[in-house]
């Protein structure tokens, strides 16, 4: 049974009109990563850094899933092997387009985090400035995103996947965040097919075996409709 890994990043949702950061007028461009997505940056600002997260929370609650999303959750429902979903997103859009069991190693904007004893609930729509734990009692609240500093989540489970993966795509991401823009390496090591499905050449093209440029909602689908064709 082939073993299909695929990475997702910002590109697969900017059709569900959710920005990316780094194409032009991208996230990045109106807020500087120290301040919003980092632990020092929190622990200064608690109320700007809130504030970004709860605006994004509400964007993504009011997005929808687009072709992109769902190609991959048939992918997941069709192909005969196990099809392991690892997202860079912090949306729910994956799972809104019927994909399960998603890896979000960067978090997610549903969730919220006690920076004191790690207790993880339900993030309320917007966030307070000193949300009190629901375990513990501490006003540490924050959301449960990964921030530049700190480790990613699921990475044993990532690499175990990437290991064992006969397929490995990249989608939407441009290659410029470590470790995910080095899992091609990882797939390539395990003997991996590697395919980018991107709409500009990412950072890390020049390691895929295949690209196929171009918006989400149509590369994806094709690619899905020839994977479960040519079986
Ligand atoms: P980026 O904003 O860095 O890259 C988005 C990629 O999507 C680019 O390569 C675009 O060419 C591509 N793209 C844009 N529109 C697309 C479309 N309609 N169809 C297909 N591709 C499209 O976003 P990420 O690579 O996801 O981390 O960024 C990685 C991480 O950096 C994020 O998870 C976040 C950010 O800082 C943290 O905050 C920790």
């Amino acid at each position: 049974m082939e073993k299909i890994v695929i990475l997702t990043g910002a590109g697969i949702s900017a059709e569900s009109g959710l920005g990316t950061f780094r194409d032009e007028g991208g996230l990045w461009s109106q807020h500087r990563i120290e301040d919003v997505a980092t632990p020092e940056g929190f622990a200064r600002d608690p109320a700007l850094v809130q504030g970004f997260y709860n605006a994004r929370r509400v964007q993504a609650a009011q997005a929808q899933p687009n072709e992109a999303h769902r190609a991959l959750a048939r992918l997941q429902r069709d192909w005969p092997g196990e099809v392991v979903i690892v997202t860079q997103n912090v949306d729910g859009l994956h799972e809104a387009g019927g994909a399960s069991d998603v890896l979000h190693m960067h978090g997610t904007l549903a969730g919220a985090l006690c920076a004191s004893c790690g207790h993880r609930w339900t993030a309320p729509d917007q966030m307070q400035v000193g949300e009190p734990c629901p375990s513990c009692g501490a006003p540490a609240g924050r959301p449960d995103v990964v921030w530049f500093g700190e480790m990613p989540y699921f990475m044993d489970q990532i690499y175990d996947h990437l290991a064992e993966a006969s397929i490995f795509a990249a989608i939407g991401t441009s290659g410029q965040v470590y470790p995910a823009a080095a899992f091609v390496h990882e797939a390539i090591a395990a003997g991996a097919r590697t395919v980018e499905l991107n709409l500009d050449p990412s950072a890390v093209v020049s390691s895929f075996d295949e690209t196929r440029f171009g918006p989400a909602s149509e590369t994806v689908p094709a690619w899905v409709d020839e994977l479960l064709g040519n079986r």
